[in-house]
């Protein structure tokens, strides 16, 4: 079969890349891409914010499926465009995409569903706001509606800090219409964790939990960042805290997307906070995670090309993902200054050294191909290292082993992912 991918980072390369190793798929074709995703696919022409374009190329070319990465073209109905022009899709309806594209909407998902979530009121004017804060003590936690990269919520130590954030969004409108509403929320206390299924609409399958490392800096320092390395490796999470996240969580999240008319179809992405009280949603996202897809996907022993299919066809329950008992660690090497300024165009030395190092795969993030035929970066986080081995010290070893090989001017990466008490 002919497969689309959507999306141009390092989640989107492992993606591919596990696409890429199903004999099922014979073509693979890419929108906007990077080096790496290059390689394995066939470019196409259409401009990657362009649904109609990328929905029309999709049945010009006859795909079968098509694999959407990022959020943004999911919150804006590339699923749906795809779907009713006959495409199998792996990604959610807009309809269903709203769990994420609208921290109010899902919030009032929640909260309609008795889904456990922080207390919070919902707010478009900046007096009410005002009014709002005191109800909940500090610190409190304020976000913007809708999608903002990463930078709508603040967990404000105290009263000037909150006024700040809605001083920001609600007054002086920096997030633009993605802060016309607040949601402020009560500050949950616990142990965060990020954990991840597959939906096909009915039935659904776990993934692996992935820990990840937000800080720049090793020891959990720094400023944050979209994730400098991820590591996954059985016993993460106990089974007894698994069941009680299904049951009280992940089943009745989805089997609400039934009843409330779109069933959830993709990856759901479940946020949480792991508080005295049990877990809570801290929020929704309807796609992976970068970088925990790159160490997940590394666990994966069976067909993702099936696997993605059953997802988008409502065939989960006969096509179950098989996963390896083995752990992934996965090392991000960024660009001097990420999560702040930084240059590109950078030669990127060593790929092919690192790559033969047994088990590592590379996934690139941000990179590209100068005119002379170089990879060079071209973005903030530029590479993503993963090996995989019978156990964490193992993987872990093997992954800075190849990350040692690999150099570009600037690199940056932390020396202590793979480390369980590192965040
Ligand atoms: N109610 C809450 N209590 C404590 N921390 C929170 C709460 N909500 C969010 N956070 C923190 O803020 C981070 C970002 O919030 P999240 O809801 O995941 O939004 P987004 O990923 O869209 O920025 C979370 O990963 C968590 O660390
Ligand atoms: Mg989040």
């Amino acid at each position: 079969m002919k497969v689309f991918v959507v999306g141009s980072g390092g989640r989107e390369h492992a993606l591919t890349w596990a696409l890429s190793r199903s004999n099922q798929v014979k073509q693979i074709y890419s929108a906007t891409t990077n080096a790496g995703i290059l390689k394995l696919t066939t470019a196409s022409e259409v401009n990657a914010g362009d649904i109609r374009a990328i929905a029309e190329f999709a049945k010009r070319e006859q795909m079968a499926l098509a694999v959407i990465g990022p959020e943004q073209p999911l919150l804006e109905g590339l699923s749906d465009a795809l779907e009713s022009r006959g495409i199998a899709v792996f990604g959610p309806s807009q309809a269903a995409a709203r769990l994420e594209g609208s921290k109010v909407f899902s919030k009032e998902f929640m909260t309609r569903h008795h889904i456990p979530t922080a207390r919070y009121v919902v707010v478009d004017d900046a007096a009410e706001a005002f009014r709002a804060l005191g109800a909940f003590g500090y610190p409190v936690v304020i976000k913007a509606d809708g999608l903002a990269a990463g930078k709508g919520v603040v967990v404000a130590a105290d009263e000037a800090e909150a006024r700040q954030a809605v001083q920001d969004w609600l007054v002086d409108r920096k997030l633009g219409e993605a802060g016309n509403r607040l949601v402020i929320e009560e500050c949950l206390v616990g142990r965060e964790l990020s954990y991840l299924v597959f939906s096909d609409g009915k039935d659904f399958a776990a993934m692996p939990v992935a820990q990840d490392h937000k800080r720049a800096f090793d020891g959990d320092r720094g400023p944050n960042t979209g994730g400098m390395g991820a590591f996954s490796t059985p016993g993460l999470i106990d089974s007894e805290l698994e069941a009680r996240i299904v049951k009280e969580i992940v089943a009745p999240s989805l089997e609400a997307t039934r009843a409330d008319g779109f069933p959830f179809r993709g990856v759901l992405y479940c946020g949480l906070m792991l508080t005295s009280h049990g877990p809570k949603t801290l929020e929704y996202n309807v796609r992976f995670g970068d970088p925990e897809t790159q160490a997940i996907l590394r666990r994966l022993e069976s067909d993702f090309a099936e696997l993605a299919l059953a997802v988008a066809r409502g065939e989960l329950a006969r096509c179950k993902p098989v996963w390896s008992d083995e752990t992934s660690t996965c090392v991000v090497m960024a660009s001097a200054g990420y999560p702040g300024i930084y240059e590109t165009g950078k030669v990127i030395h060593g790929l092919e050294a690192a790559e033969q190092i047994e088990s590592v795969a590379v996934f690139h993030a941000g990179t590209k191909e100068n005119s002379s035929g170089e990879v060079v970066t071209a973005g903030g986080r530029v590479l993503g290292v993963t090996a995989r081995a019978e156990n964490l010290a193992e993987a872990t070893k093997r992954a800075y082993t190849a990350v040692e090989k690999i150099s570009f001017e600037g690199m940056q990466f932390r020396r202590d992912i793979g480390l369980r008490n590192a965040e």
